[in-house]
């Protein structure tokens, strides 16, 4: 493999080409540094804990690291088995591709939810196209796929959506205009798969309890990049809430036609009460500690891994300064880096907004922590 000059003056990884969906808080610009730091260390197994989008998963599976992806919502674990499970050249999916491009719309279940005619506005994609999914998405379950193929089937499908969706990268709200974008017909592509030649993992659920279950396995490196909790007493618990974000890729995924609730038709088991993350708590506990950083302090002594690379927004409910103590608590700082993610990252992102914090700082850390008592 072929060494570029990092950031921090090391031999360093190429970053990889990946695929993914919108994603709010999708690290694709940080994906660099992540690489960066993770060069300059002898590791060889990877947690990637809240693998989201499934890009940092990605990109370690095609350095040829050992990676175990993880994350609580079921369309992350079906875009990790596309990606991280195949073992065969991609072209052996096309004619499932093809098949499914040859399906025949009709106004079924999503089409009745999230269907919108060109006059019938806040709809998340036009109804040309839920007729489209609604014929996909049925015929999936129809076919005799293997796991893998129904991953794969399911990851063009979602890529697919989310290229003519009408939204601001999430279903919590949606446009009051039709996007340029949800005027073009869905169309599926085979996904940008690759021969993978490890033995990655892929894994679904709150990741405590991953832990938990899985108490013998040890890390080189544990990536974690929990959701982010508001630091600004005045706002709701947090702005990005997965499971109310991407409820129809539940859906999608799950085909199981929920009862849905509220304004943008949201799945009813994604409601605050019951789905919301511990990580996304916005409260403090009695002894006035906030359980969001809580959390993240016994995630940290839960993990069994050397070393834990900790990605964290200045948007979130811990300054620099708290986190700088939690790492130091159940091991060693080793680096922390600051990016810019207003000039650096987010700059052209039409979500930014949803992201700038009240104290003005756009900032995006990383810092990288060695486990005392770890073997
Ligand atoms: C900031 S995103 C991760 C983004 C990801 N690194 C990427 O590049 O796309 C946070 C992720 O944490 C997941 N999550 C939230 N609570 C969780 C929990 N208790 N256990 C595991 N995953 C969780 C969410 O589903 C979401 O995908």
């Amino acid at each position: 493999m072929n060494l570029t000059a990092d950031l921090f003056g090391n031999a360093n990884l190429p970053t990889p080409a990946t695929e993914g969906i919108k994603y709010a808080g999708s690290k694709l610009k940080i994906l660099p540094y992540i690489i960066d730091l993770v060069s300059t260390l002898a590791v060889k197994t990877i947690l990637d804990g809240f693998s989201g989008s499934t890009r940092v998963s990605q990109a370690f599976a095609k350095l040829g690291f050992n990676v175990v992806a993880a994350d609580i919502s079921v369309w992350s674990e079906t875009l990790n088995k596309a990606y991280l499970l195949n073992t065969d050249n991609p072209k052996k999916y096309q004619k499932i591709i093809d098949h499914l491009n040859g399906s025949v719309g009709y106004e079924g279940w999503f089409s009745q939810h999230y269907g919108g005619a060109e006059k019938q506005l806040k709809r998340p994609f036009q109804l040309k196209n839920t007729m489209k999914l609604d014929a996909i998405r049925d015929e999936i379950d129809r076919m005799a796929l293997t796991e893998i193929e129904k991953a794969v089937a399911l990851t063009s499908l979602i890529l697919a959506l989310d290229s003519v969706d009408s939204t601001l990268g999430h279903f919590a709200s949606y446009l009051a205009d039709w996007s340029p974008r949800s005027y073009h017909d869905l169309q599926l592509k085979l996904p940008k798969l690759f021969i993978n030649e490890n033995d990655h993992e892929v894994w679904r659920g709150d990741i405590f309890d991953l832990i938990e279950k899985n108490k013998n396995r040890h890390f080189d490196l544990a990536y974690f990049d929990p959701p982010y909790g508001s630091n600004n007493e005045k706002m709701p618990p947090s702005r990005v809430r997965y499971n109310s974000y991407y409820h129809l890729w539940t859906t999608v995924i799950l085909n199981d036609k929920p009862q849905v609730f509220g304004k943008v038709n949201r799945r009813e088991d994604s409601r605050d009460e019951i789905a919301a993350s511990v990580f996304e708590d916005f409260r403090q506990d009695g002894a006035g500690n906030f359980i969001a950083m809580q959390a993240i302090k016994r995630l940290i002594a839960a993990t069994p891994a050397r070393y834990i690379l900790l990605s964290y927004g200045s948007g979130g409910r811990a300054t620099k300064e708290e986190l700088y103590d939690i790492l130091n608590t159940e091991g060693k700082l080793i680096k922390a880096v600051e990016i810019d993610y207003k000039k650096n990252v987010m700059g052209n992102m039409r979500w930014t907004n949803e992201w700038i914090t009240s104290d003005g700082k756009n900032t995006e850390y990383l810092f990288l922590m060695k486990k005392t008592n770890f073997n």
